[in-house]
């Protein structure tokens, strides 16, 4: 039986097999945050001769690369990547999916937008039949954190302040727990349209355009249908 650690571990590996058939040696790869990027970092390091780059969505998997020798660049210095290489806190058998687990979802959803793919790579654990058991991630801007909280409370959410968490961007996160996400792109717009809000940790506008999903079996990939 593989723990956690195992499958992430597994998933990882996949994921850097699956990047170096994406990648040509101009390309620039878009690398997201979490304990399963943090492996799939260490997978991808030793080929870094076999693409140009990264661009990365924290400064977590920014220190992780440049301590790995792979070249970081600034997003703006960038127009393009194949893919974009994420974990997820839940994903749905339509591929949307709850992220900000880290806190480091606004910077995800730009970098993963200028991508022509996202990959993403998540144990079995992940898997849900409906999002929002995971408490909904969503990133404020610090003077907003109250009336954006009672705009949530108003949408049946209960959001929780994260203690002593301040993001990449100078924002604070509300863990939003009770949502019934029934429509999870209705609810990304209308978590979006909040004024004070910087980011929604739900990923449903555009969602993944494949799973790599590790079992206990193997790694299955899920494409979006
Ligand atoms: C980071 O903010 C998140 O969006 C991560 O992608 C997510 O929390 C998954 O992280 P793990 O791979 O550590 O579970």
């Amino acid at each position: 039986m593989l723990d956690q650690n195992e499958l992430k571990r597994n998933v990882a590996a996949a994921a850097a097999e699956y990047a170096l058939e994406c990648l040509q040696p101009d390309s620039v790869l878009g690398v997201g945050t979490g304990s399963t990027v943090d492996l799939f970092i260490d997978a991808i390091a030793p080929h870094r001769d076999r693409f140009r780059a990264a661009v990365s969505s924290s400064e977590r998997s920014t220190r992780r690369m440049q301590d790995l020798g792979i070249k970081v660049l600034d997003l703006n210095e960038v127009t393009g990547m194949p893919i974009y290489v994420d974990g997820a806190d839940e994903v749905d058998g339509d591929l949307n999916m709850i992220k900000g687990g880290g806190g480091a979802h606004t910077r995800e959803k730009v970098v993963a937008s200028v991508a022509d793919r996202y990959i993403c790579i998540v144990d079995e654990s992940k898997l849900v039949k409906r999002l929002g058991a995971f408490p909904l991630p969503v990133e404020v801007i610090p003077m907003a954190r109250s009336s954006v909280a009672r705009k949530l409370e108003a949408i049946g959410g209960r959001p929780a302040l994260r203690e002593g968490f301040i993001t990449d961007n100078g924002g604070e996160i509300l863990d939003v727990a009770g949502l019934d996400i029934d429509d999870p792109a209705r609810y990304e717009s209308l978590i979006n349209d909040i004024p004070g809000v910087i980011g929604c940790g739900l990923f449903a506008l555009s969602g993944a355009d494949l799973v790599l999903l590790s079992t206990q079996a193997g790694v299955r990939r899920i494409e979006r249908k």
